[in-house]
């Protein structure tokens, strides 16, 4: 009997399809956040709805969970938990709507940071890291992640001497080359687990050499 309403099957296919999600990586100075909004206009005259973001951050919350995390001394669990705690409440309230609407989300950093930061340079438990992932990404049809992560790769020497240029240095800015190199391993082997994910983009060149890059990674997905 017609009731009106629109079978199961149709109401199906009358859901959008879901956005596409691309994260943004590499050390403090890898000079990233430059090319964000690029990403952004370029998508824009391709006809995408596009949410520009960041890590820690993006909600009235976890920006005040940023302020915490990039000023305030802390154990290396707090701040686990923390950056853990603001993504949650990002991804809720934030990203998954975008998603879910067909939109593109642009975000300056996501977990793969969780893992290069807190596991790479500061030493902390990758077993422990896994499972806040599990818990805060966890969907029932598999982990949320980003579909492509632009990794900008550079030295922690180049990367210092970029950052030397620019405002008062965050708990993050202020730590050595060491803790660089180690944050970087710690990109390096997120990227040797998820190759298809990553595209890495060397970040020594100029401005218009890295944009290049970028759009030689985009072009390659169908759905940019
Ligand atoms: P960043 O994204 O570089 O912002 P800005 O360009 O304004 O400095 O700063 C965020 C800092 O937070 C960066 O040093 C890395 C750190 N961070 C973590 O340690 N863990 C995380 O999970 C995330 C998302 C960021």
């Amino acid at each position: 009997m017609a009731t009106g309403k629109p079978a199961a099957d149709e109401a199906a296919t009358d859901t959008p399809p879901r956005g596409r999600f691309i994260s943004f990586e590499g050390i403090d100075g890898a000079g990233k956040s430059s090319h964000i909004e690029a990403l952004a206009a370029w998508l824009r005259e391709r006809g995408h709805e596009v949410v520009v973001t960041r890590e820690p951050g993006g909600t009235p919350l976890a920006e005040r969970v940023r302020e915490l995390v990039l000023h305030a001394p802390m154990d290396a669990l707090t701040e686990a938990l923390l950056v853990f705690a603001a993504r949650r409440d990002h991804l809720v309230q934030r990203i998954e709507p975008a998603l879910a609407r067909s939109a593109t989300v642009l975000c300056d950093r996501f977990t793969d940071a969780s893992f290069a930061y807190q596991g790479g340079g500061r030493g902390f438990d990758l077993a422990v890291l896994s499972e806040l992932e599990t818990w805060v990404q966890g969907r029932v049809d598999g982990m949320l992640q980003p579909d492509l992560t632009l990794w900008f790769e550079i030295t922690p020497a180049a990367a210092a001497a970029r950052r030397a240029a620019v405002r008062a240095p965050d708990r993050f800015e202020a730590q050595d080359e060491d803790f660089f190199r180690r944050v970087s391993a710690g990109y390096a082997a997120r990227c040797a687990a998820e190759p298809g994910r990553f595209a890495r983009i060397d970040a020594h060149a100029e401005r218009g050499a890295v944009w290049a890059q970028i759009e030689v990674h985009l072009q390659k997905r169908p759905w940019a």
